[in-house]
């Protein structure tokens, strides 16, 4: 176990490159599993313990997966052979429910265990699963299991109850080798639910419509692997903007699509902060002071929830007062530890009310998901003295070289290594 250790204070400046989006990844890296022919090279994918995990399910099931010397990871999905997903990897991660859209399409047969509780609240799968069978497989919930069996998936008509990124793309996997016709209604239009399309596509897929709310899948026989280079990371890139906003810093994004950031760079030219575009860079250059926005969380192209715990660590040091409502997830147990560096937050179901205070000071926090690992980062950056940040493993679930990127730009921040049980208990 480690902690980071943040001196804030410091304006970050300079430029930094923006990883491939891990959400992207972990979908096409699955997907990458359906080809039966030749092999899949994927390019950008991101250093981060999520990709790590979806790539040992995978090689549990069979696939034969593993990076080159350039860190491309290559993808071999002909030697897929088990049906079985194991509890001890799938419990890591929720996107691991992925593997029963490919398990179903590929072996018509599936058993993969329930994903669990989280710290964002309860985050249910029955959605997919409602696809699944409306694709034509036989269902059943035993044991904690999903068991699936099918000869082969029937294309269909389905309605997703909310626009759900999960379902979208876990039904697109499944759909793709189906036979026949499926129509997704209601679908997720994230640009990782396009990026995974355009993925299968050049595997020889018939996805049309992505990034829209409906999704036409006609399905084939066969796939093969293709090389493919996965999109810059729109919440890392979210992420650095916002940690340049709060320390009135100036800083240069590269490898970044400006248009996936559309409206969290709204709320930030709201808040006061220069945003300018210059092809695949986006430099931001911060005020002296940000002003108080409002946000609400939405599906894309609406404000991100995976933005929103950073947006509010922002908003702490604002002038004036933001109403931040959180839609999607039950995702703001991380304004307690925010309250513990001087933040004034108050929250009323899913709305938090900040009130922009003078100044944070530094304490000892603890992480409760990604996001807010993030969101603390950004406000310990800003704030006055030293900040221990504990539970950082949960960083790395998803920020590649988190804090490298950040000490390149001039932050002081560096990881301790925790050894014995009583300095865990320093705080
Ligand atoms: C994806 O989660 C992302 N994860 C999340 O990223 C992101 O916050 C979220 O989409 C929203 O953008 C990955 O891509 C791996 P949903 P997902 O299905 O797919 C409800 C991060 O920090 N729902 O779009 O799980 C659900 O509870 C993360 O990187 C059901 O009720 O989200 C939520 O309220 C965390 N039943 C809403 O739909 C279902 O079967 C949208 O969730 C599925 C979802």
């Amino acid at each position: 176990m480690s902690r980071l250790i943040i001196e804030g204070g410091k304006p970050l400046r300079g430029s930094v490159d923006i990883s491939g989006a891990k959400n992207s990844a972990l979908a096409i890296v699955v997907a990458a599993a359906l080809a039966t022919e030749g092999e899949s090279v994927l390019d950008n994918i991101p250093q981060g313990s999520d990709v790590a995990t979806i790539c040992q399910i995978l090689e549990d099931l069979g696939v034969e997966i593993w990076y080159d010397e350039d860190r491309r990871l290559h993808v071999r999905g002909q030697t897929l052979r088990k049906h079985q997903a194991s509890y001890e990897l799938v419990r890591k991660m929720r996107a691991s429910f992925y593997s029963a859209g490919l398990l179903l399409a590929r072996l018509g047969k599936a058993e993969v265990p329930l994903p669990g509780g989280c710290a964002i609240g309860s985050r249910p799968v029955d959605f997919h699963i409602k696809g699944f069978s409306q694709l034509g497989a036989d269902v059943v919930i035993e044991h904690g299991y999903m068991k699936a069996e099918t000869t082969r998936l029937k294309g269909a008509h389905i309605y997703i109850n909310r626009a759900s990124v999960g379902t979208t793309i876990n039904l697109m996997i499944a759909a793709s080798l189906a036979e026949g016709t499926t129509v997704l209604e209601n679908a997720a239009k994230e640009p990782e639910v396009v990026d995974l399309a355009i993925f299968l596509n050049g595997m020889g897929a018939k996805v049309r419509g992505a990034g829209t709310d409906s999704i036409r899948i006609d399905g084939v026989d066969q796939l093969r692997g293709i090389e493919y280079s996965i999109i810059p990371d729109r919440i890392e890139a979210g992420t650095f903007m916002l940690a340049a906003a709060i320390t009135g810093g100036d800083v240069v994004l590269r490898n970044v699509v400006a248009e996936h950031l559309r409206v969290p760079i709204v709320k930030m030219e709201e808040a006061g902060v220069t945003v300018t575009r210059s092809g695949t860079e986006l430099r931001v250059v911060a005020p002296e002071r940000l002003r108080s926005v409002d946000v609400e969380t939405l599906p894309y192209p609406g404000f991100p929830t995976d933005l929103q715990q950073p947006f509010v660590a922002a908003m702490c040091l604002a002038d004036g007062t933001s109403v931040v409502r959180e839609t999607i997830f039950d995702r703001f147990r991380y304004v307690d530890e925010l309250r513990r560096m001087g933040a004034d937050i108050k929250t009323e179901q899913n709305t938090a009310i900040v009130r922009g205070v003078p100044q944070l000071t530094g304490a000892p926090v603890e992480i409760t998901d990604l996001r807010a690992g993030a969101a603390l980062a950004i406000a310990a950056l800003a704030a006055q003295g030293r900040t221990e940040l504990y539970g950082v493993e949960i960083i790395d679930r998803g920020y590649e070289l988190f804090e490298a990127k950040l000490r390149s730009l001039g932050a002081n921040i560096y990881r301790e290594q925790l050894t014995s049980p009583k300095e865990l208990v320093t705080r």
